[in-house]
């Protein structure tokens, strides 16, 4: 099969297609915050500009800025992380093509949670990579735990935590157990760390703590609220930093450098506070709003959505979402996009929205429901 033809559609973009002829809809498929980064970073861009830092900055990252994050991983979780092994891309998408390039060859196999965010195993695809589906449900709490890959011939271990569709959390002795099997066996643990930040219950670890061999991707789209300036980081083991660098030399030159100059600022932990409290008062609103339309397998713990089982209604979630759209006007995300393990009974909502907006989606799809 041609490569290209391996990659699959976001469906929910096909919905959104759709979504845009119709007037008035509540948006519950999105998945990048509303909310505006802390206001040092439009600073720092807008200085930036007058100052004309508009060059390439080093393929690695502006050092500054790569000092600047592994402060953070001291300040978060007590972890020493040297500035080196800090790598600045373009996104946290840029990271997984990199982090992807320098581990794995053609052929080898990754493992991927099925179901987790769609875009992994298109990277996959992209480097002749085999994804290897493994199912993970309520019974494991989403999480990929050491025995469910014992006897399989993967290379590397690609985890999210909190995840995307789920909103679960790793617990620290998952996290752990996983990255000693990792190391024992040879294998590379890729943890995408995007979500921290963004944790209402339980609390967040870092691979780091457990492992200086894990990956750990990380990024500003999502708590730092800066999904458009394009912009994350990677932390490698010391012996893959020269590699990465010359794929970023090649396929990227460099990540955003007015991005760069205004992720420097946006380390405001008051701020980022707030828009925590925000999401989390969110997410109350539209649990509440849910649970008694939908069975709610695994109540949302970190990021900003939340899987709904949708079976006593409808076992196919693209139609169920299609109709949802046409009907009730509420665009939400439907669970095949994500895998293909049970997922065609299940929609992702997003509480990307402020609190007015979800109890809107929240009655309309009461309404809808009642059909
Ligand atoms: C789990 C996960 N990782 C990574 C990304 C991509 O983020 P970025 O904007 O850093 O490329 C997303 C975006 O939705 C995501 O859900």
């Amino acid at each position: 099969m041609h490569r290209r033809d391996k990659l699959s559609p976001f469906l929910v973009m096909d919905l959104l297609a759709e979504a845009q002829r119709i007037r008035d809809v509540v948006h519950l498929e999105i998945g990048e915050p509303d909310l505006d980064p802390p206001p040092k970073v439009i600073e720092a861009l807008e200085r930036a500009v007058k100052e004309r830092k508009y060059f390439y900055t080093p393929s690695l990252g502006l050092m500054e800025l790569r000092e600047r994050i592994a402060q953070f991983y001291k300040e978060k979780y007590g972890v020493e992380v040297s500035p080196e092994r800090v790598v600045i891309t373009t996104g946290t998408s840029g990271a997984f093509l990199v982090a992807y390039a320098i581990t794995l060859n053609r052929g080898d196999r990754i493992a991927l949670a099925d179901p987790s965010y769609p875009c992994y195993k298109n990277f996959a695809h992209l480097l002749d990579v085999e994804p290897e589906f493994i199912p993970v449900s309520r019974e494991t709490n989403y999480e990929i735990r050491p025995e469910m890959l014992r006897g399989r011939k993967v290379k590397a271990v690609h985890i999210s935590s909190p995840a995307n569709p789920t909103g679960t959390l790793y617990s620290e002795k998952t996290l752990k157990d996983l990255a000693d099997y990792c190391e024992r066996e040879g294998l590379y643990l890729i943890s995408d760390e995007i979500y921290h930040g963004l944790v209402y219950e339980g609390k967040e670890h870092t691979a780091l703590e457990f492992s200086d061999r894990a990956i750990v991707i990380n990024g500003f789209s999502k708590f730092f609220c800066m999904p458009g300036f394009r912009i994350g980081w990677m932390v490698l083991p010391e012996d893959l930093v020269r590699h990465a660098e010359i794929v970023i030399q090649n396929v990227f030159i460099s990540a955003p450098t007015l991005s760069q100059y205004a992720a420097l600022e946006a380390f405001d932990y008051d701020y980022l506070e707030k828009v925590r409290e925000t999401f989390n008062r969110r997410r109350k609103v539209l649990y509440e709003g849910l649970k008694d339309l939908f069975e709610i397998e695994a109540k949302p713990q970190g990021a900003f959505y939340i899987w709904a089982r949708i079976s006593r209604y409808s076992g196919d979630s693209y139609r169920f979402s299609l109709e949802l759209l046409r009907k009730a006007k509420v665009a939400v995300t439907p669970g095949v996009d994500f895998g293909r393990n049970g997922t065609e009974e299940f929609v992702r909502l997003a509480y990307t929205k402020d609190e007015e907006t979800l109890r809107e989606g929240i009655e309309r799809i009461r309404e809808f429901l009642k059909g």
